[in-house]
């Protein structure tokens, strides 16, 4: 390590983060700003048509979010000028070369300057184009890794991957990197630009059939799902975020590099405020149509471990990981950033928490009469979600006419909706499915590997926290968690 301290690291340091109106980049930006005042520059690379536009999204998306609260208290009347002084927004696009930036001056002064790249750009979307998914996940993450290869002075980049590159692998997932052309079954074959050309020939054949939007589109979330399921990934994000990592580990040459992959990300912990968070996010689009009334029975294993890490840790660990790794031009080093090995917690443990939070917090009806929340009915296979429905709905129907009816009683829509609603819940079962009936944790030796060695060097790692041993996933929830999704999402 450079220095023991990280806060005298980021000490006029240049950092780059792509993505930069995102979730997880707002979180690493404030936290950089508030840790480190004399941070020189955090650049926010974000798509927008201009500096303009560019600027508008800091302010409303980014600082104009309760995130920034803090820093404006802390910094008071010279908030505005500080932030003049120490963010720059970067219009540009990573599906592109250069990161599509235009401003010639600002391109240079970036080359000159970076000393730090996260590239968090990237579509999360499981149901997803392929052509989309893979031009930013995987060749988006090449472009970046070109753009830091030709920095002077860079000294990290860090590539925000996913755990579930693993996709349905059970047992112990390590921290291991995949080999260029590895599928998760076993199938040989495996080749990027074989993929590249086979989207690039079927949407030639689509253009010169006349295909319409609305048909390519599909198609090719249809090849998206086909050629993810063919290689053994449940679903194209993680599988060209797989892509992403081969490609980057292959390309790397002496640029130090690091894999970062957190588990499922969920609101702070602690900093800046507890509980913040924005959209609804995996784990918490269930929590919430529960809180609703909208969510009868779950289909999934309630032991399932579900592994949660809140995002302020997630920031804290890319930090520590780029210190670490500053001008360590050797390996490649891969961090599990979860909590599945050192602190699980289970589905059903989070249901008892969900249901007791919207018990004495209900949800209100539009009404104004309060939404009564119930323990759900946990089914354990697809099998017992089909017998669910049809003796709930006492039909003695099958496959698509059992999840007609369901679609009937739950959207009420049209012949026409319902076909329409019915395509898209079977297409999410059939994505979800994997993670429902997860088996597999996350090893993390590289992790408290990081964590121990930062703690003997002196690293603040009382700032710098990202142990998930110190949640407590209970009070975490019923305190925190919950609230914030409440406060921040549905209010
Ligand atoms: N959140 C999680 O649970 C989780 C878990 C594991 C790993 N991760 C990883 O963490 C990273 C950040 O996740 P997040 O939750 O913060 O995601 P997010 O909120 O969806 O942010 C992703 C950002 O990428 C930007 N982006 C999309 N296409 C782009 C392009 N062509 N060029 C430049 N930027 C582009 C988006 O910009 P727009 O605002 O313009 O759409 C968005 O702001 C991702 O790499 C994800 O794979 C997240």
């Amino acid at each position: 390590m450079e220095s023991s301290s990280l806060v005298k690291f980021l000490e006029n340091k240049a950092i780059l983060v792509t993505g930069g109106a995102g979730f997880l980049a707002k979180i690493f930006a404030e936290k950089v700003l508030r840790s480190q005042p004399k941070v020189k520059k955090v650049y926010l690379l974000l798509r927008a048509d201009d500096d303009k536009a560019a600027s508008l999204r800091l302010q409303n998306e980014i600082l104009g979010k309760d995130l920034f609260k803090v820093l404006k208290q802390k910094m008071g009347a010279n908030f505005n000028s500080f932030i003049s002084e120490k963010v720059t927004v970067v219009p540009g696009d990573i599906t592109l070369e250069d990161m599509a930036i235009k401003d010639l001056k600002l391109k240079e002064e970036l080359l000159s300057d970076i000393d730090v790249i996260v590239n968090l750009a990237a579509n999360t979307n499981f149901d997803e184009r392929y052509d989309v998914s893979l031009s930013l996940n995987t060749f988006g993450a090449k472009h970046v890794l070109d753009f830091a290869k030709k920095c002077n002075k860079l000294k990290v980049l860090i590539q925000v991957s996913t755990a579930y590159v693993s996709g349905e692998t059970a047992g112990l997932v390590k921290e291991v990197p995949y080999d260029m052309g590895e599928s998760l079954n076993g199938r040989p074959g495996l080749d990027i630009q074989l993929e590249d050309k086979l989207i690039k020939d079927k949407l030639e054949e689509l253009h010169s059939e006349g295909a319409s939007q609305d048909v390519i589109k599909l198609t090719m979330k249809d090849l998206a799902i086909e050629r993810a399921n063919h290689w053994g990934w449940p679903n194209v994000y993680v599988f060209t975020k797989a892509l992403g990592e081969m490609l980057l580990m292959q390309e790397k040459e002496d640029i130090p590099l690091v894999f970062l992959r957190p588990t499922i990300v969920t609101s702070t912990f602690k900093e800046p405020v507890p509980g913040w968070v924005e959209g609804i996010r995996t784990i918490d689009s269930l929590a919430v149509a529960y809180g609703k009334g909208r969510l009868p029975c779950f289909l999934g294993d309630p032991n399932s471990v579900v592994d949660l890490i809140p995002a302020d840790m997630v920031v804290n660990a890319i930090l520590v990981a780029a210190m670490a790794h500053a001008n360590d031009k050797g390996n490649l080093t891969i961090y599990h950033v979860g909590s599945s090995v050192k602190n699980p917690v289970n589905f059903n443990s989070l249901h008892e928490v969900t249901y007791q939070y919207f018990k004495n917090h209900p949800c209100i009806n539009k009404d104004g009469t309060p939404v009564i929340v119930g323990h759900v009915k946990v089914l354990g296979s697809m099998a017992s979600f089909k017998t669910y429905l049809s003796l709930h709905y006492l039909l003695p129907l099958k496959g698509l006419e059992i999840a007609n009816m369901m679609l009937f009683q739950y959207f009420k829509g049209t012949c026409m909706d319902m076909r329409r609603k019915l395509n898209h819940l079977m297409r999410l079962i059939e994505i979800y499915r994997p993670y429902l009936f997860y088996k597999g944790i996350y090893d993390d030796t590289n992790t408290e590997k990081l964590r121990m060695t930062s703690r003997e060097r002196g690293v603040e790692t009382d700032m710098f926290y990202f142990d998930p041993k110190t949640v407590d996933w209970k009070d975490y929830f019923m305190n925190t968690h919950l609230p914030g999704v409440v406060k921040y999402v549905l209010k």
